[in-house]
């Protein structure tokens, strides 16, 4: 049995991945939090913004510096009796499968949209993984203080492009210029708007009840008023109401509407979205489900930082604590190395810096010295219990080019560099059907990773490279074991090819492609993700 404080200790905790399109406002709306929970002071300019955005993204600009491994950092912080842990899902240039490993450690993901835009690429990407978990998802539609899209289309377009339900937690009267507030579903009331970008924390909102018609009719003008009456009766009539057990298992996403920028409906979504969502979750190993209050420490290795510094060794593991208390100094088993060890180097981020942990909690990100000897998926635990918690996913990569070195003489290192690497989780190697190793075909999520491959293998490795891009874009795990892939026919660009593990895959050129092999095979399943 956890005692009294280990299990307070983990019920406070939050930690959830935000989920956006680059510029949606993922980084404002962190910072908004960060400001709440008393991180960072942003208070009296818009130049405190300036710096302390500065701060919190310092730790990746080190990185951009030394020239690769731009990371997403994991931001820890209290507020109102919660310790919240933040994963940062980065975007743009440094979108890859780290991106998708560390949605892997979330319970819970904020999905922020941009409500002049409505669904974009990558926030359609990354919903598809958080789908896949089937955790719940909240959503930000942010930017109302700019035109925005109608809400009922916004929603309409959650729905048709993710495929998941909605329930309106509150509602915008109107947006841009005519931006008045919202409309709190649950309270019957209207908060009107007020921009407080400034910094205050606590705004001057201004809350008028439904029923106070008078007082709203003046504040609002007749036409918004008027538009609002009509909307709620259309909401009510709607049905898409809260419901808990939806929204737990990842059916139904609440949608708060507001301003990150201004700070407007920050603090509501906050507010509500911690008290709607859940202390850190079971999860599965391959003795059954690990109870998070558990007295035994355990955790998994989500993402592996390989060269903070030039030495190839040198590398930060970080892991996610699944159960019970992680000390430092404790001694672990690390599952598949079937050692006991103790983690090096414990550390964490706290706002904008890091610093050593001496405890961490179920919930929880530590960050751990890696000698080189864990891979992502790993399972470190307490000596005296002993599983495995279910691997991580390969997500499929989308971008693609064939790989050569280019003095004939380095084959050997050129080899080792690359499968090194590709084992590391940084790229993903193929090769032709029945080729062997000679024609290496490289697959990233995102393309930056080909710069980190090719700086890697310069400076680790000695060996320089070439790279001819190829057209693919998509590719797919072939579900089962009894598929005679040899048989399988396809479109004419389509190539088979097999993984590091020997497992064959399709790569397609583009999306017909994939269904047209589809009618072609009768029965073929081809998967996104491979479990690994
Ligand atoms: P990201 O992390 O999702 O990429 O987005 P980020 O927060 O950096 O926001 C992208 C741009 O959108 C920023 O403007 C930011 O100020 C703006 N923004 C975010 N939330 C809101 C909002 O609620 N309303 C309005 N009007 N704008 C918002 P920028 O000009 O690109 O950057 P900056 O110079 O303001 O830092």
């Amino acid at each position: 049995m956890a005692d009294k404080k280990l299990k307070s200790e983990i019920e406070k905790r939050r930690t959830f991945a935000i989920i956006s399109h680059p510029d949606a406002g993922k980084t404002t709306l962190t910072e908004k939090f960060l400001l709440y929970g008393g991180a960072i002071n942003l208070a009296g300019s818009v130049k405190g913004k300036a710096t302390a955005r500065h701060a919190v993204s310092d730790w990746m600009e080190i990185e951009k510096e030394r020239g690769i491994s731009v990371t997403s950092s994991v931001l820890q912080f209290n507020y109102d009796n919660f310790c919240i842990n933040i994963l940062d899902t980065p975007g743009h240039q440094d979108f890859s499968e780290d991106t998708y490993r560390t949605l892997m450690a979330a319970d819970t993901a904020v999905m922020v949209i941009d409500a002049a835009k409505g669904v974009e690429p990558q926030t359609r990407k990354l919903f598809k993984v958080c789908a896949m978990r089937k955790i719940p998802i909240f959503t930000f539609m942010n930017k109302l203080d700019r035109d925005a899209r109608d809400p009922f289309e916004l929603l309409d377009d959650i729905e048709n492009e993710l495929g998941i339900p909605t329930c309106p937690m509150n509602w915008p009267i109107g947006s841009g210029k005519d931006f008045k507030g919202v409309y709190d579903r649950e309270n019957e009331s209207v908060v009107l708007y007020s921009d407080t970008q400034k910094g205050t924390k606590e705004g001057t909102a201004e809350i008028i009840k439904l029923e106070d018609k008078d007082t709203l009719l003046e504040k609002l003008g007749k036409d918004a008023f008027d538009k609002l009456m009509e909307d709620v009766e259309l909401l009510d009539g709607a049905g898409s109401t809260f419901d808990r057990k939806e929204v737990d298992a990842g059916m139904l996403s609440p949608v708060f509407f507001g301003s990150a920028l201004t700070n407007f409906g920050v603090e509501i979504f906050l507010k509500n979205f911690l008290a709607l969502t859940l202390s850190p979750l079971p999860r599965t190993a391959n003795t059954g489900v690990i109870d998070p209050m558990s007295d035994d420490f355990s955790a998994f290795v989500f993402k592996i930082q390989a060269n903070m510094n030039k030495a190839h060794r040198d590398r930060i593991a970080f892991m996610r604590i699944c159960s019970g208390k992680f000390d430092a100094g404790m001694e672990v088993l690390h599952v598949q190395g079937g050692k006991v060890m103790r983690l090096s180097q414990p550390q964490q981020m706290m706002a904008s810096e890091r610093h050593i942990v001496d405890e961490a909690y179920a919930g929880d990100i530590i960050g751990v010295f890696d000698p080189g000897i864990f891979s992502i998926g790993d399972t470190v635990c307490a000596p005296n219990v002993k599983f495995e918690y279910e691997g991580i996913p390969t997500f499929a990569p989308e971008h693609f080019a064939r790989v050569r070195q280019v003095d004939t003489m380095k084959r050997k290192q050129f080899v080792k560099g690359i499968t090194q690497i590709a084992q590391e989780g940084a790229i993903q190697i193929f090769h032709e059907l029945g080729t062997g190793l000679e024609e290496i075909i490289v697959g990233v999520v995102g393309v930056l990773q080909f710069e980190v491959l090719k700086y890697r293998l310069e400076n680790e490795y000695n060996v320089e490279i070439r790279m001819d891009t190829l057209p693919y874009e998509h590719i797919r795990w072939i579900a089962g074991d009894n598929v005679d892939v040899e048989k399988i026919t396809g479109t004419s660009d389509m190539k088979k090819v097999t993984d590091l593990k020997d497992r064959p895959l399709l790569l397609f050129v583009n999306s017909w492609s994939i269904g047209m092999t589809l009618e072609r095979n009768e029965g073929l399943e081809l998967e996104e993700f491979s479990r690994n």
